[in-house]
């Protein structure tokens, strides 16, 4: 098959066999199909969109196009699951989640990312913690996978190896805004760590991914319909990310933050809950509770047991990192030198905040990336973020912010200052941070 052919065919806006898209798939990941020929057809795919057997096909494509993580060798005595997000500011959920399910009974291989514009990045949080190597061997990871029941780290080459040349050149071609070619890259890194089942906590407002309510919602719907057409049941949850998930974002930041929820602390936060309703969503479609009511309990259980602290202390010291970073982090997770208060220049409710601008604040505070590979300061961040529908007093803090220097912090006080839109009393802020949950079942 010629891959022009499979060019002319997308260009044409005609549907694509499974076999087409597998061979084309095929020559990205061995070289023989050139840079031009992804480029072209990534346009042609998001000028004329896919159906949903070809974008199946393109994910499991992405999928097999590496290592497949197989588990049945090692005799795990739970299922293999994982979550996956579209990425968002203040949101350390993995940090909690895993070691949690883990608890429970599950097996969680996480394979996460790094920060990426606005976002903050699992690794780059973990990376806080001296010691800890995301790049461990395979044998090391699997067997935390087994004894521990869960292993954050980062992308292997070996995984989904189409994916990273695909994206690189949508990347530089204005093709990243696709449905199917973004489901196939999600999914398809996902699907190749061998899951039983994939809880995806997809982002709705000004500081996610997708840029209206109605698009988070049209991918959730992918997400579900294409992760469980390739095989691996797939649900969603549409979760807030109108303002930062925790009351925090940086990544030396978050792990305390994420130390303190597996303390037991912080159950009324909206990080909290939401960290709950994904491992409840998690437990019960893998079959390790019975229903949402048994779910909270065996949740209960492991964390006021310790339990849950237990598996992250054990998976940060099987990583390279400290034995006692739960019970010393304030030795191991150094301070910003610099820390100030920003404050509400007149008296009002918190009406809105620009969540993307305190995602790129810590950016610009050095705690993010401007290009890959810089280095990041882990110490920055901003904390005690005012909250929506939050009171505020003239003179009272919005947040705090913590920086390198004095240089740093006042260089962008006023951007985030101004992230804050105060107003009348009487704002309201949504009840709950979970907008909704879809199951294959709730499909047309
Ligand atoms: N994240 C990914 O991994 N891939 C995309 O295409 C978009 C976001």
């Amino acid at each position: 098959m010629l891959i022009q052919d499979i060019l002319r065919r997308k260009r044409d806006a005609e549907a694509l066999d499974a076999d087409a898209i597998h061979t084309f798939m095929r020559g990205v990941t061995d070289g023989s199909v050139g840079d031009a020929q992804i480029g072209a057809f990534a346009m042609a795919v998001v000028l004329n969109g896919m159906n949903r057997e070809e974008a199946i096909a393109l994910t499991e494509a992405t999928r097999d196009s590496g290592q497949v993580l197989r588990w049945n060798d090692l005799k795990l005595d739970g299922p293999v699951l994982d979550k996956h997000s579209t990425g968002g500011v203040g949101d350390l959920v993995s940090l909690v989640l895993g070691p949690w399910i883990a608890a429970c009974g599950g097996h969680v291989p996480m394979i996460s990312g790094r920060g990426l514009g606005h976002t903050g990045g699992t690794l780059d949080k973990l990376e806080a913690i001296p010691g800890y190597n995301v790049t461990p061997d395979d044998g090391v990871f699997r067997q935390l996978v087994k004894d521990v029941g869960v292993a954050i780290i980062g992308q292997t080459g070996t995984l989904a190896p189409a994916d990273k040349r695909l994206y690189g050149v949508r990347d530089v071609t204005a093709t990243v805004e696709s449905l199917p070619l973004i489901v196939a890259s999600i999914l398809g890194k996902k699907l190749a760590c061998g899951l039983d089942t994939l809880v995806m906590d997809v982002k709705v407002g000004n500081g996610a991914f997708m840029p209206t309510a109605e698009a988070s919602r049209e991918l959730a719907e992918a997400i579900v319909a294409i992760g469980s057409g390739a095989g691996t049941p797939t649900s969603v949850l549409l979760t807030d990310m109108n303002q930062p998930l925790a009351d925090c974002a940086g990544n030396a930041l978050e792990v305390h933050e994420a130390l303190r929820l597996l303390r037991g602390k912080g159950r009324d936060s909206r990080l909290y809950q939401t960290t709950h309703a994904l491992a409840t969503e998690m437990l019960v479609q893998v079959g390790l509770a019975n229903d949402a009511a048994d779910a909270a309990t065996r949740l209960e259980t492991a964390l006021a047991s310790g339990e849950a602290l237990e598996r992250f202390s054990r998976m940060v010291h099987g990583l390279g990192g400290p034995s006692d970073l739960a019970e010393r982090p304030e030795h191991y997770l150094a301070p910003a030198p610099f820390a100030t208060d920003v404050v509400a220049p007149r008296a009002g409710t918190v009406n809105a905040i620009d969540t993307r601008a305190l995602g790129l604040g810590v950016v610009e505070l050095g705690g993010g990336r401007r290009n890959a590979g810089d280095a990041i300061d882990h110490r920055v961040g901003l904390s005690h973020i005012a909250a929506l529908g939050q009171r505020v007093e003239a003179g009272q803090p919005l947040l705090r912010l913590h920086a390198a220097s004095q240089a740093d912090a006042e260089a962008i006080r006023r951007q985030l200052d101004a992230a804050f839109t105060l107003g009348e009393e009487g704002s309201v802020a949504p009840a709950s941070p979970i907008h909704a949950t879809l199951r294959k079942e709730d499909l047309s």
